[in-house]
């Protein structure tokens, strides 16, 4: 099946973005792990970073008619603030699940609030780099086994 990677603002800076919160993995190597990972199960996924809101919007709507099953989101800081990306992942109707390095609830309260939460199959929080890994297992493990 195909799996949809986004990743939304300032996440083009991990590895030097505020380590001690993001952690040292750049976006290259999160990409290139669930990339591998996925392909070991028979799978493909494909990631796209954007800082702009309507790339992603365009993007998930584009995911309605290209075969994606699964989308995996960190939303980043439109996590906080966007209804539109909240609509998009909504007209779309594809299962996603919302990923963050850091665990927003241990931090200031206007991380708290999530626009997506309630949507969303599940959240992983609170793991760095490894809170993608296991968004990408509970995928994998919600999808027809590999043709
Ligand atoms: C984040 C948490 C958000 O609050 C923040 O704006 C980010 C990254 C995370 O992965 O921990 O940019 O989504």
């Amino acid at each position: 099946a195909q799996l949809l990677l986004l990743h939304g603002p300032n996440l083009n800076l991990l590895g030097t973005r505020e380590p001690e919160v993001y952690g040292h993995a750049t976006l290259a190597d999160i990409d290139a792990d669930l990339e591998a990972r996925a392909a070991a199960a028979g799978h493909a996924l494909e990631s796209l970073q954007s800082n702009a809101e309507h790339v992603l919007v365009n993007r998930i709507q584009a995911a309605r008619g290209d075969g994606t099953a699964f989308i995996l989101i960190n939303p980043a800081a439109f996590t906080h603030t966007s209804v539109a990306l909240r609509d998009a992942l909504a007209a779309v109707a594809i299962p996603f699940i919302e990923i963050h390095l850091s665990n927003p609830h241990t931090r200031e309260p206007f991380r708290q609030h999530s626009y997506f939460s309630d949507k969303a199959v599940g959240v992983v929080c609170g793991f760095g780099a490894d809170s993608y890994r296991y968004a990408l297992d509970a995928a994998l493990r919600r999808l027809p086994a590999a043709a």
